[in-house]
């Protein structure tokens, strides 16, 4: 008979048994968490109910070392293969097998492992019935040595995250540094320290070989700086198309400069041909990008910028005189004799750095704040367009750079420049939209690629461009035709009802979780009978939606939004659902192109005003019920009083405001199906031990108090309710399916999203 059915248990017993003599404070929930590919000092442990083909687990041991390696994490010397129910353990050296762990393996580690061809094991440990074996066994668990790998293009990345965390402190020339060039620093990769157990020092004398992963090589504190974003290559071919475009609009006889100032490795200019990188001039202010681009470029281009190096031209990180927002880089006279050259065509090809300075990046060091154009554009064009790093290389694009109607700017950049701040008003000849997440993130967004004619066209309302995102292989993939339209007004401009109302008396606040919250309130908050609730749809983007759009009780302790009373709410709750918009549509082309507006004011107020909009603004409400992201809660305020959660359909204890008011919707199939799953749902709840009969809950007060979860021994997550959790699943797919059936339309039409 088997002892072990399942793999876990084994797992369980062979850690109770081994880990007090290994190492008596090691945590055994911890060891077996989801999140800890079985490591225990030098040793990868691999557990099997049976060993029955050694070679397949080895296999599969090789492929979880290499996804070490690519993670930045040190590969342990041992390797060892427990047979649980053999009570059999089996030693193998995961030196023999460098060169596999050096590859990179696609798909589950645990699959197609059979025909690998193994060694024969160093030892077998027979622990299950030898006591002597046993103790060997842990004497090798006891062991602490790991093989050291080599460094390449496909593990960089995890080596440097690794070390930046390892010291945060440390700067990108730590990591990388190299002795060629007039700033000769050794860095990790190449003179090990922290490392040096586990990896060999980088031969390679430069770091052509990382190229394309200079980006993603920063430090911390340059990631936020640099916004530095990598073009992949058919991306940086489709702008070529426009490049040609732009280069076809010389006028006779003219020469003509494509200048980029923040080139980065080159990515967008490296497969132009030799005549077009003849009329380059590129720059890119860090140090370790600008000498890959002096090394691949530098021979083939008109300028480079500073022409190269000396010394003094490394600072801290950055190369003297690049500093595209700087004065002196202005002012460089290689750039203003073509510029100030009347029989010189200019056209820029850029990717400008993207990073923000509101929000939750207010706190980044932002070393671009204060720099010359930052305060120039400030002065000038004012706003919070400025606050936006990419927003200074676009806006100074235009002002100091193209003069003649005929100069071109090649610009990738997401639309908010354009569509919200209005930064271009010139004539658009063509574009495309791109997978921001192939531009070395994990985001699905769109960034426009557009060709723009220095001619002015102030009245543009919309542009359509081709979409094209990339296959895992690389092939562009045609997404179609997508519009972008211009915003002008926001939703706090036009539909936030400020006005103060008879009895309007102190009140309480909420934090986002919808319950009472006391301290940094940054309004005073307001009671009255005829409040409901309080709305606060902030932004035009949708940048982090869940954080940007609130709906609690009582006033909400950030403000940027206003109350919703018995006599606007129902017209308001567009807004609400309008910013949930990317939540159900995560989709790249949305995501930045899409965003919220209130252009459509006029129309939609009277539209609703004459009653024509009810049915619609009836399903919004039933939606705004049955959504998550609503955190109204019924709880009583710290002033005592008693604060009901009206917009929802619990009627335990009578009619809500918003269930007396859906006797008007007539219901169809979508709304009966809702409604029946709502109701399964409070019925499930209500037989849970947490249910409170005095509480008139919403889905999210079911949510945060009955939908509770714990982990087992064994780390599991455990619902302590199955039949709310998974009423409350089938009510978010219903609820999603309804909302882009039966709202959106509506959320177009009327230009609350656009
Ligand atoms: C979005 S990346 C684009 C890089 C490259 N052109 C591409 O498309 O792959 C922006 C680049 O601007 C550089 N950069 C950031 N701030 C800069 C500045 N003030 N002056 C010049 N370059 C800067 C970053 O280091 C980064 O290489």
């Amino acid at each position: 008979m088997e002892r072990y059915t399942t793999e876990r248990e084994g797992e369980l017993d062979f850690y109770r048994a081994f880990l007090p003599l290994v190492d008596p404070e090691a945590d055994l929930g911890e060891m077996i968490s989801d999140n800890n590919d079985g490591v225990l000092n030098g040793n990868l442990l691999e557990f099997k109910l049976r060993a029955g083909d050694l070679n397949a687990a080895l296999f599969q041991c090789v492929k979880n070392l290499s996804a070490r390696r690519l993670r930045g994490r040190p590969v342990p010397a041992n390797i060892i293969i427990v047979d649980l129910n053999a009570g059999e353990a089996y030693l193998y050296k995961s030196q023999d097998y460098l060169s596999e762990i050096e590859r990179v393996y696609s798909g589950g580690a645990s699959r197609s492992n059979t025909g690998f061809i193994g060694r024969e094991y160093d030892r077998k440990f027979p622990y299950g019935s030898d006591e002597l074996a046993a103790a060997d066994l842990a004497n090798c668990l006891r062991e602490r040595r790991f093989t050291r790998i080599h460094i390449d293009e496909n593990c960089i990345v995890g080596w440097a995250s690794a070390y930046y965390r390892a010291l945060p402190g440390a700067g990108k020339e730590d990591f990388l540094g190299d002795e060629s060039g007039g700033h000769r620093t050794l860095g990790e990769i190449r003179r090990p320290t922290i490392f040096a157990e586990y990896i060999y020092p980088y031969t390679g004398r430069t770091n052509l070989r990382f190229q394309y992963l200079m980006d993603r090589l920063n430090d911390t504190l340059q990631k936020k700086d640099l916004g530095a974003f990598y073009t992949p290559a058919p991306y940086a071919r489709l702008a070529h198309r426009l490049l040609r475009r732009a280069i076809g609009r010389v006028p006779a006889g003219n020469d003509y400069v494509i200048i980029d100032r923040c080139a980065g490795t080159g990515n967008l200019e490296r497969d132009l041909t030799e005549e077009e990188l003849s009329h380059c001039i590129l720059s890119t202010v860090e140090y370790y990008e600008y000498k890959v681009l002096q090394e691949v470029l530098g021979p083939k281009v008109r300028a480079l910028i500073p022409p190269r190096e000396e010394a003094g031209t490394f600072q801290a990180g950055l190369v003297k005189g690049a500093d595209a927002l700087s004065r002196e880089f202005l002012e460089d006279p290689v750039i203003r004799q073509y510029v100030e050259d009347p029989g010189c065509t200019v056209i820029l090809l850029e990717n400008p750095p993207y990073a923000e300075a509101h929000g939750s990046e207010r706190n980044m060091s932002g070393a671009w704040k204060g720099s010359f154009l930052h305060r120039e554009m400030k002065s000038a064009a004012g706003g919070r367009a400025a606050d936006d790093l990419g927003n200074i290389f676009i806006w100074s694009a235009f002002r100091y750079y193209l003069r003649q109607p005929t100069d071109s700017y090649v610009l990738f950049s997401p639309a908010k420049y354009w569509k919200a701040q209005h930064l271009v008003d010139r004539r658009f000849l063509g574009g495309y939209a791109l997978n921001r997440r192939h531009f070395h993130t994990n985001i699905d967004a769109c960034i426009l690629c557009v060709l723009w004619s220095n001619e002015e066209e102030p009245g543009l309302e919309e542009f359509t461009v081709r979409g094209y995102d990339l296959t895992p292989s690389g092939e562009l993939s045609d997404a179609g035709d997508l519009t972008v339209r211009r915003i002008h007004r926001s939703y706090s401009q036009c539909y936030y009802d400020k006005s103060p109302r008879p009895g309007d008396e102190p009140g309480i606040a909420c934090d986002a979780e919808g319950l009472e919250r006391r301290d940094g309130l940054s309004l005073r908050p307001i009671y009255n009978e005829d409040i409901v609730g309080y709305l606060a749809p902030k932004g035009a983007g949708f940048d982090k939606p869940d954080l940007n759009c609130t709906l609690t009780r009582c006033a909400f302790y950030n403000a940027h939004g206003f109350y919703l009373r018995r006599d606007n709410y129902l017209r308001s709750l567009p807004m609400f659902c309008a910013s949930r918009y990317i939540t159900y549509n995560r989709g790249w082309t949305e995501r930045t192109r899409v965003m919220k507006s209130a252009d459509g004011a006029e129309r939609y107020l009277t539209d609703a005003a004459s009653g024509r909009l009810e049915p619609w603004l009836l399903r919004c409400l039933l939606f705004t019920c049955l959504e998550m992201q609503n955190h109204m809660r019924t709880f009583t305020g710290s002033d005592g009083r008693f604060y009901r959660n009206e917009l929802c359909l619990d009627t335990t204890n009578g009619e809500t405001l918003a269930s007396a008011r859906l006797r008007d919707l007539t219901p169809g199939d979508a709304e009966r199906e809702l409604l029946t799953q709502w109701r399964l749902l409070l019925s499930a709840a209500r037989r849970t031990a947490q249910y409170d009969p005095g509480k008139t809950y919403g889905v999210y007060e079911i949510y945060a108090g009955i939908d509770t979860s714990h982990r087992d021994e064994e780390g599991r997550i455990i619902f302590d309710n199955p039949e709310v959790h998974s009423a409350l699943q089938t009510l978010k797919t219903l609820v999603r399916d309804y909302y882009n059936r039966e709202i959106v339309p509506g959320l177009f039409e009327y230009e609350f999203i656009k």
